[in-house]
């Protein structure tokens, strides 16, 4: 069955974080005959500032609240009559996941399965937002396809797993209409500095040292935030309900690539690096084969090197979102994750 009504009530999950904010934007930007409910609890991640310029506008709205709160989630989807739940919110950064793993059960299993809980009793339509790192870490000659099995091997990953096959079971069981896009390493704007790419770029901008991994050879693909939205509006408008799409260039490169780019990009000396104790069962390769939706008729606007230099350039050109974030409970955790790790090695 191809989606044939266009969706013009959204409730957006996660609305206020790094993708969830850009999706909001250019959704709004292409429709604007739509109305958004943005619904966050406003982690530590969901930062209203990211979509400051927009509040104003009539047809965008914030509630916020828990994705595992059925009651104010009901109330939300009836009051604003509700006919599509794009859902981004998560716990989403692995790191995290390996210090305080819980609170990705609450949120990424148990939050979807209350989502989905309430889209059966309401009978709306549920896109979920997933990752490649379902698929685990990847042999050098294969690319993930859809139909592959789930193998996560981190908590951040398994969580998302869990909850992929939760969307999976509600679409057999209870005929939920449901879609999945599982998106690659996205980089752009608005992303919290504790993901690689904007670290790196933060730090590089403040002449700190860059924590790359073990010896910085694992591979992902490095994909521009625009073209996760564009991905996942093609599969609002034409996907096929039950499906999932991978989304992202289908082209990796190492992370020591990736740190290049960023450091030419702002034009900062190389010796910032330091190789620093990997992450526990640090996941080697995701890549995955995007076939499937660019025969929907989509298509990526930037290849990986541009998107982390684009990247890389909105970190300079836009210290003010990042520096308050950096200077306040960020530090503890970046005190936590790297204090030790940096003291071995040489400055
Ligand atoms: P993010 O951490 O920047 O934002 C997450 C958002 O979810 C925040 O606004 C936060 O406040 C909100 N949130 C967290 N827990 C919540 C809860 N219990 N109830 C309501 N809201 C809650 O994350 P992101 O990088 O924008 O990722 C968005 C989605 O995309 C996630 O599902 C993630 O797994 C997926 N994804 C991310 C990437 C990536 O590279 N960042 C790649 C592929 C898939
Ligand atoms: P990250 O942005 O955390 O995304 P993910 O782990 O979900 O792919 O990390 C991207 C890559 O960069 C990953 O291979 C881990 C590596 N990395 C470092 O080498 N140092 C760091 O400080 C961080 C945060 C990540």
């Amino acid at each position: 069955m191809t989606t044939d009504n266009f969706p013009k009530r959204l409730l957006v999950t996660g609305g206020c974080g790094f993708i969830g904010s850009n999706f909001v934007r250019y959704w709004l930007g292409q429709h604007p005959e739509s109305r958004v409910v943005v619904y966050d609890k406003l982690t530590y991640a969901g930062r209203r500032e990211n979509l400051a310029d927009l509040w104003d506008s009539p047809n965008l709205s914030l509630v916020v609240a828990d994705i595992g709160d059925m009651d104010a989630l009901r109330r939300a989807c009836k009051e604003n009559q509700i006919d599509l739940i794009v859902n981004f919110a998560a716990e989403t950064h692995v790191d995290q996941s390996i210090l305080g793993p819980l609170v990705f059960t609450d949120t990424n299993v148990r939050g979807t399965h209350v989502l989905l809980e309430v889209a059966r009793q309401l009978g709306i339509r549920l896109h979920h937002i997933s990752t490649d790192e379902v698929y685990g870490h990847i042999r050098d000659d294969h690319q993930s396809v859809e139909t592959d099995e789930l193998a996560p091997r981190s908590p951040y990953a398994a969580s998302k797993a869990a909850a992929d096959q939760l969307v999976q079971a509600y679409a057999i069981t209870y005929d939920l209409p449901v879609t999945i896009t599982r998106g690659a390493n996205n980089v752009g704007a608005y992303q919290y500095p504790e993901k690689a790419v904007p670290l790196f770029a933060t730090n590089a901008i403040l002449g700190e040292a860059i924590p790359v991994y073990g010896d910085g050879l694992q591979m992902r693909d490095y994909a521009h935030v625009h073209d996760h939205c564009t991905g996942i509006e093609t599969v609002l408008l034409h996907g096929q309900i039950g499906e999932v799409y991978n989304v992202g260039t289908g082209r990796e490169m190492t992370n020591l690539e990736m740190v290049d780019i960023v450091l030419d990009t702002l034009g900062k000396d190389h010796s910032l690096v330091r190789h620093v104790t990997d992450r526990p069962g640090h996941d080697r390769r995701y890549s995955m084969n995007v076939d499937k939706l660019k025969a929907l008729g989509w298509q990526p606007k930037y290849d990986p090197k541009e998107a982390v230099a684009e990247a890389a350039k909105w970190y300079a050109e836009n210290q003010a979102w990042w520096e308050p974030i950096r200077s306040g409970e960020f530090r503890e955790y970046y005190e936590k994750q790297y204090a030790e790790r940096l003291a071995g090695t040489p400055s």
